[in-house]
């Protein structure tokens, strides 16, 4: 049996979800946040250490302004409500990606890290404006500027994921084969699943089967 310490998620397809049930891509936003909820309790029971969510890409820039400013509120709704009980449960919240959002979202964001950096149930990565091609450019002109070797461990210090252990197992929902400039670096030995549910319709089931599927694999790392 494979031991399964991190998971990293691309949730896509919430703007299908929505646009075929409620006829709004937002409220597969709102779905999609509950999917979150579920997704989080059931990493815990499953004892995995880290659980990295892709909720804000770079290119995400490029959605109507509306939509952007939805999935903000989203989250920062969450923030308002959710931290302490987050908190309570002995949930580490740390954000991947730029911080550069507006004043509010990033008081709320350094708040919330901040309050939980100590708890050790769970680590979950939110990526937020996050995108692996710009991580790995700015690790890399971070090396020049201090001269520093440039290799692999170098490289590693200056990732948003310094120190935490490579994903095991990456799950993109949505019916979509593509990485989409997440974690390129970090995935690089990562198992790969894609389902081909929504996310706001992927449940406990789906995940539990993926992580038992993961479990049951012969990984050889470059072996034989
Ligand atoms: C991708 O689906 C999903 C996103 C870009 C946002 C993910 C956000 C959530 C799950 C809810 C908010 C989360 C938090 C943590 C507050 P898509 O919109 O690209 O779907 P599509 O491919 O069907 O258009």
């Amino acid at each position: 049996m494979n031991p399964l310490n991190h998971v990293a998620i691309i949730m896509d397809g919430n703007g299908r979800w929505g646009l075929k049930h409620k006829n709004s891509r937002n409220a597969g936003h709102k779905a999609g946040l509950n999917t979150v909820e579920s997704i989080i309790k059931q990493s815990i029971k499953n004892k995995i250490k880290y659980l990295t969510l892709f909720a804000f890409s770079t290119e995400n820039w490029k959605r109507p302004k509306k939509e952007i400013n939805y999935l903000f509120n989203l989250l920062e709704n969450f923030l308002i409500n959710k931290i302490d009980d987050l908190h309570k449960q002995n949930i580490k919240v740390k954000i991947i990606g730029s911080k550069n959002f507006s004043k509010k979202l990033n008081l709320l964001l350094n708040s919330a890290e901040k309050k939980t950096s100590k708890n050790s149930k769970i680590q979950i990565n939110l990526a937020l404006n996050y995108g692996a091609k710009f991580e790995l450019i700015s690790a890399i002109k971070k090396l020049q500027k201090n001269k520093d070797k440039i290799d692999e461990k170098n490289i590693e210090k200056f990732l948003y994921t310094k120190n935490i252990p490579d994903p095991d197992l990456m799950i993109r929902t949505g019916n979509t084969k593509r990485l989409s400039n997440f974690l390129l670096w970090q995935l690089a030995y990562a198992e790969i699943f894609f389902e081909k549910k929504m996310w706001p319709d992927f449940n406990d089931k789906d995940y539990l089967k993926i992580i038992n599927d993961y479990k049951n694999l012969k990984r050889n790392f470059g072996k034989i």
